[in-house]
C-alpha cells in the first residue's frame, strides 16, 4: 500500500549518492520533492528530471546545510511558498580524512562536524516546529554503522554519526505524545561518491574501499527510506540498520578476487 503519494519529502544532499537515490525512489511513488545540496546545477537538473518522469512537483536549490543563516531562510521560503515538507531526510554527510586522532587534519573535523552534526541540527530546528504544530510529519535520519562501532582512524567521522544516534533518539523523546515520528536508517559500506569525498579527490584511493566486496547501492538504501516512511502513523522504525550480505560489522568484510 502507498501511504506517501502526494505527500512532500525534503532531502538534503540530493546531489549524489543515497540522496539522489532517495529523490529519484520517492517520485517513483508520487511525491513531491525538495530536492538540495551545494552543487546547485545537479540538484535543479535532477528535480527537473524527475517532476517530468512522475507529474510530480520538484524543487532544486542549493542549500549548505552548515550555513545556519540560509537553512533557517530557505525553510521560511518554504512555508511562504506553501512547500513545507511532511518527510524530511536528514541526509547531508561526508567523512573526510581517516587519520589516527593525534595526526588528524582540524579542518577535516570541522567540516565533518558542521555538516553532520551542527548542519543536522540546524535543518530540524527549522522544519521540526511545523511538523508539531501539524501534528504530523517524519524525520528520517541517515545515520551510520559508524555511530554504532568504532573503527581505526575514524574517530571524529565516528564521534558524528553517534551524535546523529543520540539526536534520533532525543528527537523520539522530546516528540513524545505527538504523531510526528523519528527514524533513523543506519546503512553500513554504500557505494557512493562518500570514499571520493573522504580520501579528498583521490579516486584511485576511494575505488579499494569497494574492491573485491559487494558494497551497498544507493538505491538499497533508499529502499529502506521508504519502507520507514511508509509505514503507518501509529509505528515508529526507530533505528534501521542496512548492512551488505559480505559486511557484519564495521570492521568485518568480506573480500573475494573476482575471476575476471
Ligand atoms: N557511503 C557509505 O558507505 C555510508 C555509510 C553510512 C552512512 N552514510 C551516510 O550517508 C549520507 C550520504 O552519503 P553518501 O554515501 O550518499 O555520500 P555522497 O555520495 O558523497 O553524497 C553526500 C551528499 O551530501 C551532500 N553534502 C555534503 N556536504 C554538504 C553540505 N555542507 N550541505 C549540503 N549538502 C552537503 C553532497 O552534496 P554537495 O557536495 O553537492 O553539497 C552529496 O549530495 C551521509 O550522511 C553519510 O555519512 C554513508
Amino acid at each position: 500500500m502507498n501511504r506517501i503519494a502526494g505527500k512532500r519529502v525534503l532531502i538534503t544532499g540530493a546531489s549524489a549518492g543515497i540522496g539522489e537515490a532517495c529523490a529519484r525512489a520517492f517520485a517513483a511513488q508520487g511525491v513531491h520533492l525538495v530536492l538540495t545540496a551545494r552543487r546547485e546545477e545537479r540538484v535543479r537538473d535532477l528535480a527537473a528530471h524527475l517532476a517530468s518522469a512522475h507529474g510530480i512537483e520538484a524543487r532544486g536549490e542549493r542549500l549548505d546545510v552548515a550555513d545556519r543563516a540560509a537553512v533557517f531562510g530557505f525553510v521560511e521560503r518554504l512555508e511562504a511558498d506553501g512547500l513545507l515538507p511532511d518527510i524530511l531526510v536528514n541526509n547531508a554527510g561526508k567523512a573526510r580524512g581517516l587519520d589516527k586522532l593525534h595526526e588528524g587534519d582540524v579542518d577535516d573535523w570541522e567540516d565533518m562536524i558542521d555538516t553532520n552534526v551542527k548542519g543536522l541540527l540546524y535543518v530540524s530546528r527549522a522544519v521540526l516546529p511545523h511538523m508539531v504544530a501539524r501534528d504530523s510529519g517524519h524525520v528520517i535520519n541517515i545515520g551510520s554503522i559508524a555511530g554504532r562501532w568504532v573503527y581505526p582512524k575514524g574517530a571524529v567521522y565516528n564521534s558524528t554519526k553517534f551524535a546523529v544516534w543520540a539526536l534520533n533518539e532525543g528527537m523520539n523523546i522530546d516528540l513524545l505524545g505527538t504523531n510526528v515520528r523519528v527514524s533513523s536508517v543506519d546503512p553500513g559500506l554504500v557505494e557512493t561518491e562518500f570514499s571520493e569525498v573522504r580520501f579528498h579527490g583521490d579516486t584511485t584511493r576511494a575505488k579499494t574501499v569497494y574492491a573485491d566486496t559487494v558494497p551497498l547501492t544507493g538505491d538499497d538504501i533508499a529502499d529502506a527510506v521508504l519502507y520507514v516512511a511508509n509505514t503507518p502513523e501509529h509505528v515508529d522504525v526507530i533505528n534501521l540498520v542496512v548492512m551488505p550480505t559480505a559486511q557484519r560489522h564495521a570492521m568485518l568484510l568480506h573480500r573475494e578476487p573476482s575471476s575476471s
